[in-house]
């Protein structure tokens, strides 16, 4: 066995050595201390908060749902890291970053509320999403269920497996402010009993409309047709359960909603579904559970990002998820309310939905949505994101905690404006 492979195998089994073989002084501080005197009462003070995170600019950055930065005690707990690794890199990245990853799978887990050896620590969603749509067990004329208003990439990903393996795709039909129970009997009715898998997207990029997975994975599991969940916008926004949930397979990024440092993301994979899983690249070892899919057999990759992953995660904790989403939904009412009053506007997300995070999107009528962003983003300096998949035209807004009411009234300010002059 090499000495990569033996250390790898170390630190797998390492756990309880954890953040306590760190000897480096410049990582001794964490972001903890820094963030102590924000937290020191019962109520959040929201300012104090949004002074923790990098000044966005030269933009306000409404476009969070395309990647929110960490606080800046993360991103200096990552910098010192990446230093330190470079003072002795093998050894310094194996043995002494890596062997904080048990953990911090023990406590995404917690967050997640699945069993840590079903986790796999990775780059990204997509990472995670190609792990599952490439890698499970299908054979020719299987058939796949997807709908259009899925991420892109995925998309093409199974049109890949579809060319490649013969397995046929079958899109749902439903609208995005179509209610929980027609989307569940869209994705039910489409059943027939060839279908061997579902693909769903959690919270859709383009609009922030949260699906009912948990009633489709429940239809899904007795019927034995695997399900994969494309959580990238709604882990650490929206309340989730893996384990309620009962999915297959299910990956996220950890630099949208958790604030984790950019290049963050896992893959879950169903205890029982593991064994049967191809990894996206061919193993360097063979590793436990589904650490057989992450960072160690996907080529040599920067552990300082995922190490610091550790205070985004008490960040995340102290403020807690029914605040969080409280707060980005406050922010979501707070300027869509506004807006409203403005002639033309048109919000295209569910605003009384349970699970609405900070992520909605609106149109002005007769106004072409290449306008409005270009406008908001050139004009008032504010960037948002266009959304234009095919059968929709929307603006995505998508503001964080440390984003601030005036903001938002600069913004509302600005979308009355191009409702007027186009
Ligand atoms: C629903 C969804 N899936 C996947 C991705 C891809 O995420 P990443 O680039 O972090 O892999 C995104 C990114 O915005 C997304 O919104």
């Amino acid at each position: 066995m090499s000495d990569l492979n033996l250390q790898r195998r170390q630190l797998i089994r390492g756990a309880a050595v954890g953040a306590a073989a760190l000897t480096s002084g410049a990582l001794a501080t964490t972001a903890s201390d820094s963030i102590d005197a924000v937290f020191a009462g019962d109520d959040i003070n929201w300012d104090a908060i949004s002074a923790l995170y990098p000044k966005q600019k030269p933009f306000t950055n409404l476009d969070n749902g395309c990647i929110g930065p960490p606080i800046r005690a993360v991103q200096e707990k990552l910098v010192d890291a990446y230093r330190f690794a470079n003072e002795n890199p093998c050894y310094n990245l194996f043995e002494k970053l890596e062997v904080t990853f048990p953990e911090i799978k023990v406590r995404l887990a917690a967050i997640g509320d699945c069993d840590p050896d079903e986790l796999a620590l990775n780059r990204c969603t997509t990472v995670g999403m190609c792990t599952a749509i490439l890698g499970m067990p299908l054979k020719a004329g299987d058939e796949v269920l997807l709908s259009h208003w899925d991420y892109p990439s995925m998309i093409n990903a199974w049109k890949q497996r579809a060319a490649r393996d013969g397995v046929v795709l079958r899109f749902v039909e439903f609208g995005l402010m179509d209610d929980d129970d027609a989307v569940v009997a869209a994705y039910t009715r489409a059943v027939t009993p060839r279908t061997r898998a579902m693909h769903m997207t959690h919270m859709i990029h383009w609009s922030g409309r949260v699906l009912p997975v948990e009633e489709i994975c429940a239809f899904a599991r007795p019927r034995d047709i695997r399900t994969v969940v494309d959580a990238a916008q709604s882990f650490a926004h929206v309340p989730m359960s893996i384990r309620e949930m009962g999915c297959d397979y299910l990956a996220t990024s950890f630099h949208k909603w958790l604030s984790g440092p950019i290049g963050t993301g896992m893959l879950y994979v169903r205890a029982d579904r593991i064994e049967e899983t191809w990894p996206l690249f061919p193993i360097w070892e063979e590793l436990p559970g589904a650490d057989k899919f992450g960072m160690s057999n996907l080529g040599t990759f920067n552990s300082a990002a995922p190490y610091a992953l550790a205070d985004a995660i008490d960040f995340h904790n102290r403020i807690g998820l029914t605040r969080k989403q409280g707060r980005l939904q406050y922010l979501s009412h707070y300027w869509v309310d506004r807006a409203q009053k403005i002639p033309g506007f048109r919000i295209h997300t569910p605003m009384d939905h349970p699970k609405l995070g900070g992520l909605t999107a609106f149109s002005i009528d007769g106004v072409p949505v290449e306008l409005i962003e270009k406008r908001l983003r050139d004009d008032f300096g504010i960037q948002t994101r266009k959304r234009t998949p095919e059968g929709f035209a929307g603006i995505r807004v998508s503001p964080q905690l440390y984003n601030t009411t005036a903001e938002l009234d600069a913004l509302v300010d600005a979308i009355a404006h191009i409702a007027k002059s186009g």
